[in-house]
């Protein structure tokens, strides 16, 4: 019996040590060549303002090099998806639009609603992938004209956030600071 025990406590042991300890920024740095991403934001509906009863996520990962910022952004349990943005404003303000995200290369649209959705059908609990690049010359609105430096000065003090847009909410579905912690 004791032998029996202790060989099971060994297989849960083993069991735990197994178990894949990946985060989301793990899974952008498999890769010996990819960029190593120093900007992060943490998107969810609950972070709208006002915020979203739903489960929408999304993880962006950013890195900056040459003047060039290289991103990615996975999205989980969206309907719908239209647009992505990076926006001004800090996490209780619903700023103006800095730089498009999504469709990819396009200009960047105002909510007007006529964006034909990325994903026409409900894809709930699939994940989504996207990623991109963009310099200052993609910057619009209060950014225009601006320098790299500055997105990087406002990713560092949290004063711009990713914002995620679908057909049932065309102003925002979900949201999340960017900063420079993938922790948070
Ligand atoms: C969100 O996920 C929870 C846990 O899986 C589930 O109970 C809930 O119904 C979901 N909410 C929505 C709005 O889909
Ligand atoms: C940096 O960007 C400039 C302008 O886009 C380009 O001409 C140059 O080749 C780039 N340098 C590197 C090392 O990527
Ligand atoms: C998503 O789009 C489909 C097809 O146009 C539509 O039937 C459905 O109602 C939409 N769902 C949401 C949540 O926007
Ligand atoms: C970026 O997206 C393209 C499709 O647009 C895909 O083929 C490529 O694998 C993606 N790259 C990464 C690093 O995820």
């Amino acid at each position: 019996m004791v032998s029996l025990r202790s060989s099971l406590l060994a297989v849960l042991v083993v069991v735990a040590l197994a178990k894949p300890a990946l985060s989301h920024s793990d899974d952008f740095a498999t890769d010996d060549d990819a960029p190593l991403f120093e900007f992060f934001a943490k998107v969810t509906a609950a972070k709208s303002v006002p915020p979203i009863n739903r489960n929408t996520t999304a993880f962006f990962a950013a890195s900056v090099a040459n003047g060039t910022v290289t991103w990615e952004l996975e999205v989980f349990h969206v309907q719908n998806l239209t647009m992505a943005h990076i926006h001004l404003g800090n996490s209780v303000t619903n700023g103006p639009i800095i730089v498009g995200l999504l469709p990819l290369g396009e200009p960047v649209n105002a909510f007007d609603g006529s964006i034909p959705p990325m994903f026409k059908h409900p894809r709930t609990g699939l994940r989504l992938a996207f990623n991109g690049t963009f310099t200052a010359d993609d910057f619009v609105g209060p950014f225009a004209g601006l320098e790299m430096d500055d997105l990087i000065s406002s990713f560092y003090t949290e004063e711009v956030y990713v914002n995620i847009h679908t057909v049932r909410h065309p102003a925002g579905a979900a949201r999340g600071q960017v900063n420079a912690n993938p922790d948070v």
